[in-house]
Parts: C-alpha cells; structure tokens; sequence
C-alpha cells in the first residue's frame, strides 16, 4: 500500500463478503487486539452498516455500524497504519453518522480507549462529547483498559 494516498482515486461503498479479507488485513495491522473474521463475518451477516473506502486493488479503511431504535452505535472505525494521517478516518466517520441521520437515528454512541490519542482527537472535533466509562472494557498487555463511552447529537 502506497503511503501517500491523497491523490489516488478512492471510493467508499458498503462492505461485500469478498472485501472481508482485505479488511481484515487493514484490522490486524491496526489494532493490538483485531477483531476476528467471525465478528466482521457476522456483522455483514445480520445487516450492520458496514462500509470500506477503496483503492484501486486495496481497502484502505472501513467502518462499522448499528443503527436501531433512533441510535446508532459505531462499532468499528478503522484506516491502515500506512494511510492514517490522512483525512481518511474523519471521511468513512462522517459517511457513517450520515447514514445514520437518514435512517432517523438522533444519537451516536462510540467506545474509545483513553489512550487512543487519534481516536480520540478525531471524535472530540467530529463533535462526541465523554458520556461515560465501561470498566476494564478492553484487554491491554497488563490487564484491562476502560472504555470512554462518547455520544453525539446527530439532530
Ligand atoms: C482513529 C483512526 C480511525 C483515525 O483515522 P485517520 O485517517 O488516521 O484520521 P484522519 O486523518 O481522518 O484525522 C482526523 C483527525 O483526527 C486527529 N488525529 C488523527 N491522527 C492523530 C494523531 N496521531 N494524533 C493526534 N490527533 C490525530 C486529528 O485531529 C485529525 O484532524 P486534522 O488532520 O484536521 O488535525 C485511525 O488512526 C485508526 O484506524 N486507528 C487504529 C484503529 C482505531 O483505533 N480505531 C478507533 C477505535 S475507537
């Protein structure tokens, strides 16, 4: 994957089965703790919004969503180390949350770790405030990290 990617065409289009195991490349080489194929798999299965933002020949992010009973719950929101930095995050975010208003959900809802400074700078000025914590929440090397639950007004 190219590192720079600003000037590369690039679309962004719901999830297929046949994108799965691109983006589980992009999930493992983001995350300490990836999910596994399963989880995508299952979250493509009962219908969450699922969407990639696309090169030609390669998945360069993708996001993942619940949206019911008027909220919507950002479940996975994920760009390749090599692409990050670029305006890709913030873009598959907002893709998210605007299908979201179109299917009337009037609040978002996210779980952060406190030490995901990126993750957590891009929802801040996306507008997410802090709502909450979920205790020991995610596993870390040395035991459990907490969850910043952060919401936001999409009315
Ligand atoms: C979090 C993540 C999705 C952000 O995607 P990205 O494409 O790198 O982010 P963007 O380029 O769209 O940046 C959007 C804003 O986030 C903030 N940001 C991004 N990277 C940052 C960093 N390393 N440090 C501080 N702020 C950062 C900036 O404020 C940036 O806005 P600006 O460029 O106008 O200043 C990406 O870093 C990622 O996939 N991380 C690993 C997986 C993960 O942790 N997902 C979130 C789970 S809750």
């Amino acid at each position: 994957m190219s590192a720079v990617l600003k000037d590369v065409g690039f679309v962004m289009r719901p999830m297929r089965e046949a994108d799965v195991p691109a983006a589980m490349r992009v999930e493992k080489a983001a995350y300490p703790y990836p999910w596994t194929e399963a989880i995508l798999r299952d979250c493509l299965r009962v219908g969450y919004c699922c969407w990639v933002l696309s090169v030609p020949k390669d998945i360069v992010g993708y996001g993942v969503m619940s949206v019911a009973a008027g909220e919507c719950h950002i479940l996975n929101l994920c760009v390749h180390p090599e692409a990050q930095g670029q305006g890709f995050g913030r873009r598959i975010l907002r893709r998210l949350l605007a299908i979201a208003r179109s299917r009337d959900a009037d609040t978002a809802f996210l779980e952060v770790r406190p030490s995901n400074r990126s993750a957590h700078a891009l929802y801040r000025l996306e507008g997410f405030c802090e709502v909450g914590t979920r205790r020991g929440y995610y596993p870390r090397e040395d035991g459990r990290e907490d969850a910043v639950i952060m919401a936001l007004n999409l009315g």
